[in-house]
């Protein structure tokens, strides 16, 4: 997949600006196993890196101009410079992550008395766009790990890279996204989930058990509401924060959350909860999957459904029942549940590779988005971050 990547952007950067590149680097999307919308409590999370990336092509060039060609966009180029102020651009939305990503990296070096050199870029990826499967985390985190690469920037460290791209996307995109995404992209090992502390952004990578699989499942729901309704969860998050005297819901155990109950807000105190049992689900997922223990990896997944759809309320009653269908398909030899910052989009499937044909079957036969579409069905391996492309 990475030389189809590799020779497209390859062609794109040549019939463009007429040269070979210098070297190619990827930057894969992720998907998210358990730890939902507790990135930005500075709870845990356990994504892994998906094998679908972005891949950009990279030539140096001797002045401060950056141009870039768009492989997936009908070759359409975006030229800017390092000595102007960098300012979105007014109809390429595509352009913005490559523009917030050069400019949060520009600050960034400016801090350590680096500068930026320009460069030629030819980008092009497999990542789903609008899938919830974080392709936007994977081209900014690409376009970081190209200037990393072609500069030698060893003091920009992987996660640095993640939250110079998580800035491009706060500051200059405009979406409130947490590290989640970017650090998955940024710093993924093969073979691996990574359970992240999103307060410190210590990591600890869990194997995968051999012969397990990672399914994804598109639901075909449109993810409509995405952006205001995620704002709005992360203000009802806050706002418990505020309630219990602590920097974020990290600092609340089960215990706390029922004794300081007090006068909260239903609905804030359910988004609260949601939090809490999700930070010890996730743990707790992690230690079952490093004991290889799928039943209650499968349970506790079950679990992280039920407060997403009933506490949380992100999910969609058509992504309810995909992950119904999965999870009688698999029965107790896995787990299924939504994945991502939800309103639609996908549900994530641990299974053991011996079931993925038949799974794969029960849930084509079952279902139907609203729109009567069949879903869209991947099964990846925990694939590595953001590095070389060869
Ligand atoms: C989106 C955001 C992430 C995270 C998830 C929900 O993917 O980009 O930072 O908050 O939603 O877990």
């Amino acid at each position: 997949m990475t030389d189809t990547l590799n020779s497209r952007t390859a062609d794109a950067l040549q019939t463009a600006f007429g040269h070979a590149p210098d070297l190619w680097v990827q930057a894969p999307g992720r998907v998210n196993l358990i730890g939902e919308h507790t990135d930005y409590n500075d709870g845990f999370v356990l994504p892994c890196a998906i094998d679908y990336r972005t891949v950009i092509a990279v030539k140096a060039r001797d002045d401060r101009r950056i141009r870039v060609v768009a492989a997936d966009y009908g070759h359409a180029t975006d030229t800017f410079d390092l000595d102007a102020p960098i300012t979105p651009h007014p109809t390429l939305q595509w352009a913005n992550y490559v523009r917030g990503t050069v400019k949060m990296l520009a600050e960034h070096l400016a801090t350590l008395g680096l500068t930026l050199r320009g460069a030629d870029l030819a980008v092009a990826g497999n990542v789903p766009q609008g899938a919830g499967l974080s392709s936007s985390a994977s081209l900014e985190v690409a376009v970081g790990q190209a200037f990393k690469a072609l500069l030698g920037l060893d003091a920009v460290s992987q996660t640095d890279l993640a939250l110079i791209a998580q800035r491009a996307e706060n500051r200059f995109v405009g979406v409130n996204c947490g590290i989640m995404d970017q650090l998955i992209s940024a710093r993924a090992e093969a073979g691996h989930a990574l359970l992240i502390d999103c307060r410190s952004l210590g990591g600890q990578a869990v194997h995968l058990p051999d012969a397990v699989a990672v399914m994804i499942v598109h639901s075909r729901v449109k993810r409509g509401l995405v952006g205001s309704e995620y704002n709005t969860r992360r203000a009802q998050c806050e706002a418990a924060a505020r309630h219990y005297g602590v920097a974020a819901l990290r600092d609340v155990d089960g215990e706390r959350l029922l004794r300081d109950r007090g006068d909260l807000d239903d609905v804030v105190f359910r988004r609260a909860r949601h939090i809490v049992t999700e930070n010890a689900r996730t743990t707790a997922a992690a230690a079952a999957l490093a004991a290889g223990d799928l039943v209650r990896l499968g349970e506790l997944m079950a679990a992280s459904h039920v407060s997403m759809r009933d506490d949380f309320e992100i999910t969609h009653p058509a992504v309810d029942h995909l992950v119904d269908i999965a999870q009688q398909a698999v029965g107790h030899e896995g787990g299924a549940r939504m994945t991502g910052g939800g309103f639609g989009g996908c549900i994530v499937v641990v299974l053991p590779d011996a079931r993925i044909a038949d799974v794969r079957a029960a849930i084509q036969a079952a279902y139907r988005s609203p729109d009567n579409e069949s879903p869209t069905i991947w099964v990846s391996h925990a694939a590595s971050g953001a590095g070389a492309a060869t």
